[in-house]
Parts: C-alpha cells; structure tokens; sequence
C-alpha cells in the first residue's frame, strides 16, 4: 500500500513537461503491430498501463524494444500475430483491455484477457454485445465482466453501429474488429469522442471517413509503419492546470501537451471558472494538435459544466472537483454517469474524499454538486485509482492541513515521476510504503 502524505499550502512555479499521452501511447503499440515494417515511437508513456500493452504484443510475438520513452515495434502485418502462450494481462487499463478485445475477435486463434480487481469489475458488455453482432465468439464472467475468452476463427461481418455511450474505446474496439471484417464498418457516437484511433489509423495508412458522428472503415485494409511523436498527455496536465489555478501566486508552463480538441474539455471548463491559461506556440506533429500551455493563478468562480463538454473532459473530473471546492459558489456536473464505472466509481469516491475534508459534496446518479470554500487536511481514500490520487495531492495546495491519501500506488499506471515532478513544481508529497 503506497500512502502520500501531502504538505499544505505552496504555489506552483517552473516549466515541466509531463510523461506522454496514454490514449496515444496505447495505440501506437498496437497500430505498430499490425503494421508492415519498423515504426519508431518517441515520448511513450512509460507508465504500467501501457507497458502491459508492450508485454501483451510481445505475448503475440511481436518484437518490441524499448530504450525509455522511445519504443521501436517490428510490426508483423494484419495476420502475423500467433497465440500467447497464457492469458493477457491488463492490468488497471480498461483502454487497454476494450482496445484488445476488438483486435483479438478478428483472429484465428483462442486467447484470454484478464486485469486487476478493478478491471475485473467494470463493464465489458458495452464492447461484447456488439462485437457478438458482428460474429465474434466471447466468454466472459456474469455480468460481461473479465476475465474475456476470445474464441479465435471466426469471421467477422461489418457492423454499422450507433454507440448508446459516448466512448471512444467502444469506437476504437469496433474500427479494430472493423478492420478484420467483411465489409464496411460503420459507427455512429452520440457526442464527439477523442478521436486518437481514426487519427493514427490515418498516419498508418488505413482509410477512415469521418462524417459528422459517423466514422467509417473498410474492412481488409494493411497497415504500414509510421513513427509516432507521443505528445505529453493532457489528462497528466490537467493536475498542474488546476494546482496552478488554485494556489495563489502560481505561474507555470506545460510543454508540448497534446491539445487535441477532443481532449481539451479540461481547458474550456477551467476557463469558463475564470482560469487564466494561454496556449502558446501551437503546432500539428504526427497529425496531432500540440501547443505549450501557461498558467497562472486566478480566482475561480463556480459554474454548471456544460454537458457537451462532459466527454471532451471525462477523466479530468476528479481535478475538476478539487477546483470546484477552490471556487467561489456552487459547481454542478450532471450527465455524467460514466464516471461511476472508471478505475474507481469517481463521483462517490470523490465525494467521499471531498467530504472528508470538510467540503459540502453533493453526489448525484450523474454527477456532483460542490460548494467552494475553505477546507481542512484530512485522510482521504483513493480507492486505487491514479487520478483520485493525484486530484488529492493538488488539493492540498489549498488545504488548511496536510492530506493523507491513500492506496496511491496505481499513480505509476499513468504518471510515473508523479511525486518528483510536482514536488520540482511546488507540491510537497511524500511517498510511503507501508
Ligand atoms: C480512452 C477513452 C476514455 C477515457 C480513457 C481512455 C481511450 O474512456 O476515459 O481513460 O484511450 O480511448 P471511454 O471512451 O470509455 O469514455
């Protein structure tokens, strides 16, 4: 168990660049795969959920070497990957394990995807039903949870699908079983999601069509090697984003964040509280919006979230909380179900934690309602998930005690060098293993 013990008050200062983008990070694995030819990834994402989709293509026979952040994949082409030996472990990565899940269904043979506690317990049924649909043969345990058999062999039919959430794994688990099906695949998303897959899928070769909500793909197509710029992940950033915002005298620079404008939701919402943050230096690499962003301190006031920012900032809420408590009057999210069913159920656990420390937290089904003000230090749960952890830690900024959080050691999934990172900007978190 990994206990961070976080000093209060401070400000935030410097310039840093967080590790890489862990959406972009996963695919660039797993399109280097299934590509012909050597592609070279700079800026990987270094953290345990991506390093299992390393150990799970390695599993499949794919050569993969890995100095740092830079990852060189021998892609082996659309039918080279051969069976593992044992099952596929994904750890805490439900991207992951989704993502898999629709590659495995178009393959000729048997394999199994497991996780942890946590991804053990989240749903699956919203990737299974539709890949079922589209003739793949999986076994899963009661409720469509993990363990997943996938029975290898089958052809797939395209599916022309309208998604019932607004998720880019289900998207990205069904272009992949796409791309082993006869026919045309289409999707259909009921809010915009980040679009990362069809981004990458492009840089590789493959032919997308993006039309309003439909994506569309043809099934059949290769994919050839490309070398991929992983841009610094803007969910990492968004604790920097808030912790500058919050603590008083703060001024910061984030360097070559991805800005994607699926993925920068966090941004308009901390503007619309009155943030001040500027994107400076804006350019496109590997067809992938990257700016440096600078932040400083400002008062931030509470406002409703509009719900058509809810996807574009989906796992920036639990930061988004800690500046709701850190802002003058009432925040209100709603439509936001989807946060129950993350690595933690984060409105109740985030409500929970919020409470503890003395903030007025109002759970609802789909989302929260939180009263800004002062509160005190106080020992707060994570319940395992990386972005409650860190959420926390930020809070303390403005805490009138220190926080204790604890069950922290899956910041490592996502953020590797959390604790050093912030304490360089000016957040004091110590590391404890009890
Ligand atoms: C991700 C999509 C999101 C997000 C997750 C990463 C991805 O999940 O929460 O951390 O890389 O496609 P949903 O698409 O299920 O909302």
């Amino acid at each position: 168990m990994t206990r961070f013990v976080c000093t209060p008050g401070g400000k935030v200062t410097g310039s840093l660049r967080v590790p890489g983008d862990k959406s972009i990070s996963h695919r660039s694995i797993i399109l280097a795969s299934l590509a012909t030819g050597r592609s070279r990834v700079q800026g990987f994402l270094q953290g345990e959920d991506s390093l299992n989709t390393i150990r799970a293509f390695r599993a499949m026979g794919v050569e993969i070497e890995r100095d740092g952040d830079k990852v060189e994949v021998q892609g082996v082409g659309m039918r080279g990957l051969t069976a593992p030996a044992t099952d596929l472990d994904m750890g805490n990565s439900g991207t992951a394990m989704r993502l898999l899940l629709g590659l495995l269904a178009g393959q000729e043979f048997d394999s199994c995807l497991v996780g942890d506690a946590s991804l053990s317990s989240r749903p699956m049924g919203r990737v299974i039903d539709p890949l079922r649909s589209m003739g793949a043969v999986i076994d899963s345990s009661d409720g469509g949870r993990a363990p997943l058999r996938i029975r290898g062999g089958n052809r797939l039919a395209a599916i022309d699908y309208d998604m019932p959430v607004a998720s880019a794994q289900v998207k990205s688990c069904l272009l992949l079983a796409g791309l082993y099906a006869d026919g045309d695949t289409r999707v259909r998303e009921p809010a915009p999601t980040r679009d990362h897959t069809e981004r990458m899928l492009r840089g590789f070769g493959c032919r997308v069509e993006t039309d309003g909500a439909d994506i569309r793909l043809a099934g059949g197509q290769s994919l050839a090697a490309c070398d991929v710029d992983v841009p610094a992940d803007i969910s990492s950033a968004a604790f920097f984003l808030v912790a500058a915002s919050i603590a008083a005298g703060s001024d910061l620079e984030l360097r070559h964040v991805g800005v994607n404008p699926t993925r920068t939701g966090v941004i308009e919402i901390l503007r619309l509280m009155g943030a001040d943050i500027e994107l400076t230096n804006p350019r496109e690499i590997g067809g992938e919006p990257i700016a440096d962003i600078r932040v400083r301190s400002a008062e931030l006031r509470g406002i409703d979230i509009p719900p058509e920012l809810v996807p574009l900032a989906i796992d920036e809420f639990p930061v988004l909380f800690v500046a709701a408590a850190n802002a003058r009057g009432e925040t209100r999210l709603s439509g936001a179900e989807e946060l129950r069913v993350k690595e933690s159920d984060r409105i109740q656990v985030m409500a929970d934690g919020l409470a503890a420390l003395g903030v007025d937290a109002e759970p609802r089904p789909d989302g929260i309602v939180i009263q800004g003000g002062s509160y005190g230090g106080g020992r707060v749960d994570s319940h395992g998930d990386h972005r409650i952890a860190m959420a926390f830690s930020v809070a303390a900024l403005c805490a009138d005690g220190e926080i204790e959080i604890d069950d922290c050691a899956n910041v490592n999934t996502s953020f590797p060098g959390f604790v050093t990172l912030a304490g360089e900007a000016g957040i004091g978190i110590t590391a404890h293993d009890d």
